[in-house]
């Protein structure tokens, strides 16, 4: 949390359906979900930092803070509490005001400026749901997250009704759809993982390395993968990889060779029988894994997924590619200077630990 780097706009319910008690738990969460050491405001010498305004919402919505109101954690836990310490008199509870003035605010103060790259996150504390037509929140929703905000949605009720959960959960992005009561009391440290979560991502249109290829709400890993449909040799491809601050992508398990198999079946340029470059070579008799340039290659693990007949004792085969033989992929070596095919190469994520600019660059 000491070193996300965000923009975020709380959307609160202080409709009288929310109740006084709720209002304060909601105000507890959200100023504790930020704890001492994340960075809030704008630092000029530190880019990791995230910027949280503050919405909230009944019949028509309200901005408590924009997104340079708060400049530190004392003017967040002191915002929060006094916005959130009295209900409003309106039992009507329209999300779609609160999420639309929340598109507002990112419109006017993150898109397009120089925080423009910052990942976007609403989080939405709702007690309860009205709203048809016009004042239907899905569409607003919809819109958020076609321009890639994520939404969090805790439904913040004593006594959590199924409908309400149910009218929350295509508001949320896939997966970030949470409720204060049910998640058994730590709603800080599931709203913390979520913003973590939401904080890692590849740039570039890469593919980001996670739990199933096919859903791609599952869980991200800290690793993005970029097939590269340019007939290259295995040195040069390495070469390249190195020159996009990149390294040749690592198989250590059958999970992850078999997601690259998926990843790059639905790349143009790649074609059956597969065939690309891996980061496996041999130096000095022993296998090892490509790693970004400077740091030590990493020795061959258990775990390894040979053709068969290979590897091929040989002084100058000390390339790895991948090659498709019937539905198998698995590994050949190959001479590093004359065998030219397709590559992987693969970065480390965008995340809390690796801040990126505005180009995609760590
Ligand atoms: C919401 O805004 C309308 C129009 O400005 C106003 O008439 C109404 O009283 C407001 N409702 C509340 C609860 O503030
Ligand atoms: C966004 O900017 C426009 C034009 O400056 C202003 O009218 C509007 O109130 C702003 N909205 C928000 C939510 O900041
Ligand atoms: C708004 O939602 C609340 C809580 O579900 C409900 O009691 C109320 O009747 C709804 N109001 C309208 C106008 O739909
Ligand atoms: C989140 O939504 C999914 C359906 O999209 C549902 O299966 C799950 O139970 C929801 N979780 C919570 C906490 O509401
Ligand atoms: C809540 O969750 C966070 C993050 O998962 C964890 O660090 C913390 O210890 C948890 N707190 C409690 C009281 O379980
Ligand atoms: C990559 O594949 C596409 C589609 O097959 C092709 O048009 C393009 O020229 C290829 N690029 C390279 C560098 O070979
Ligand atoms: C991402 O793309 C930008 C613009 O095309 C480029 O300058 C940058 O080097 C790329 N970054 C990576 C990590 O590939």
């Amino acid at each position: 949390m000491t070193n996300l780097w965000l923009d975020v706009v709380a959307v609160v319910d202080n409709s009288k359906g929310m109740t006084l008690d709720m209002l304060s738990g909601v105000a507890a969460v959200l100023a504790s979900t930020f704890n001492v050491d994340t960075s809030i405001g704008i630092d000029l010498d530190n880019p990791r930092t995230t910027r949280l305004g503050l919405v909230t919402y009944n019949e028509n919505a309200t901005i408590n803070a924009d997104l340079n109101t708060y400049q530190s954690m004392y003017d967040v836990v002191s915002g929060i509490f006094d916005s959130l310490s009295a209900l409003s008199s309106s039992r009507l509870s329209y999300l779609s005001n609160g999420l639309q003035t929340a598109a507002d605010l990112l419109k006017n103060q993150s898109f397009g400026t120089l925080r423009d790259h910052y990942k976007k996150v609403v989080i939405v504390y709702a007690a309860s749901y009205n709203g048809t037509g016009k004042l239907d929140p899905l569409p607003v929703a919809q819109t958020l997250k076609d321009d890639g905000v994520i939404i969090i949605t805790v439904a913040s009720v004593e006594h959590v009704r199924q409908e309400l959960l149910n009218e929350l959960a295509p508001i949320a992005s896939p997966g970030f759809n949470f409720s204060i009561v049910t998640e058994g009391g730590n709603s800080t440290g599931i709203v913390q993982g979520a913003l973590m979560q939401a904080n890692c991502y590849c740039p570039n249109a890469s593919v980001q390395y996670r739990e199933s290829f096919v859903d791609k709400s599952s869980t991200p890993y800290g690793s993005c993968l970029h097939p590269i449909n340019d007939s290259t040799s295995w040195k040069a491809s390495q070469l390249s990889c190195r020159n996009h601050k990149a390294y040749l992508a690592t198989e250590f398990t059958q999970h992850k060779h078999n997601f690259i198999v998926e990843s790059v079946t639905s790349t143009t340029g790649f074609h059956p029988p597969l065939s690309y470059h891996i980061g496996l070579n041999q130096v000095l008799g022993k296998w090892v894994w490509d790693q970004p340039q400077g740091l030590p290659q990493i020795p061959l693990q258990s775990y390894s997924d040979w053709n068969p007949m290979f590897p091929i004792q040989s002084s100058s085969m000390n390339g790895v590619e991948n090659f498709q033989n019937g539905q198998m992929t698995g590994w050949q070596n190959i001479d590093q200077l004359k065998v030219s095919t397709n590559y992987i190469c693969e970065s480390y994520a965008c995340d809390t630990d690796n801040y990126c600019d505005a180009n995609g660059n760590m």
